[in-house]
């Protein structure tokens, strides 16, 4: 689903955002980017979802190279992506219904269907009681379920998260995993990016340690538990 081949991001020529990225995650994969602030996860991400362009190699997703297509194809290609952001980015005027919504009107989906499909995310993130809510009086964990909510309810081929859990408590963190989870199984491959140790108790397929840019190793745990392997591999800390 998503290749890279020896890639290179500079935002400035003097520090490389990522350098020399080969990568492989297969469809239904559930992945985490793991490493310490700065490491280059979230460039990492953004590079998959088009929002950057490599300074050098290529990006394949869903067999779609990105350096070799016009720039109109991308919203196509975005339309089987969610995108979970670090910093949410809701709109804080529109209400949590809108902010969900708002993804599937502008594809053009009858607002029947749009009612249908928002009020179900909205249930599995846990947030019936809040859709005419706007996010300004939202909790930092409700805002981030409302995050998730408008990233899968187009019902993505590959959602991509940001530091997802960053602003949640130990119990809360365990329902956002659990929903990963559940999207995972409907068929979603998913590629979460996190500092968060705590997080790869949570079955990653594989774990891709980053630091300083680089690719400091690929665990590849199956459904074991990443934890565990990479300890043992003694390279994550
Ligand atoms: N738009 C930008 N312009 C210039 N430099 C940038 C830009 N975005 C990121 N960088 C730099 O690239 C490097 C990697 O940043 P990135 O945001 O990808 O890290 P991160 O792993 O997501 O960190 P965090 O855990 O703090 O979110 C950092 O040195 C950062 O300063
Ligand atoms: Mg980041």
């Amino acid at each position: 689903m998503i290749q890279m081949l020896h890639v290179y991001k500079n935002y400035s020529p003097k520090y490389p955002a990522l350098s020399d990225i080969s990568l492989n995650i297969e469809k239904g994969e559930f992945v985490f980017i793991f490493g310490p602030s700065g490491a280059g996860k979230t460039t990492l991400l953004k590079l998959i979802f088009g929002a950057e362009h490599p300074s050098k190699g290529q990006i394949i997703v869903n067999g779609m190279n990105f350096g070799r297509f016009k720039k109109s194809t991308l919203p196509l290609l975005r339309r089987k992506m969610g995108f979970v952001f670090q910093d949410f980015k809701l709109l804080n005027h529109r209400t949590v219904f809108d902010n969900v919504g708002l993804a599937l009107e502008v594809v053009g989906i009858k607002k029947t269907e749009i009612k249908r499909r928002v009020l179900k995310v909205l249930k599995h993130v846990g947030l019936s009681s809040r859709i005419n809510t706007v996010p300004l009086v939202l909790s930092g964990g409700e805002q981030q379920r409302v995050a998730i909510a408008r990233a899968i309810v187009n019902e993505p081929a590959l959602l991509l998260a940001d530091e997802p859990t960053g602003n949640l408590d130990a119990e809360l963190t365990k329902e956002i995993m659990k929903l990963f989870k559940i999207i995972n199984a409907w068929g979603t491959t998913i590629v979460i990016a996190t500092h968060d140790k705590n997080l790869l108790n949570f079955n990653p397929t594989k774990v891709v340690a980053l630091e300083h840019g680089k690719i400091k190793g690929v665990f590849v745990t199956g459904r074991k538990g990443a934890e565990e392997t990479a300890t043992r591999n003694g390279s994550i800390n």
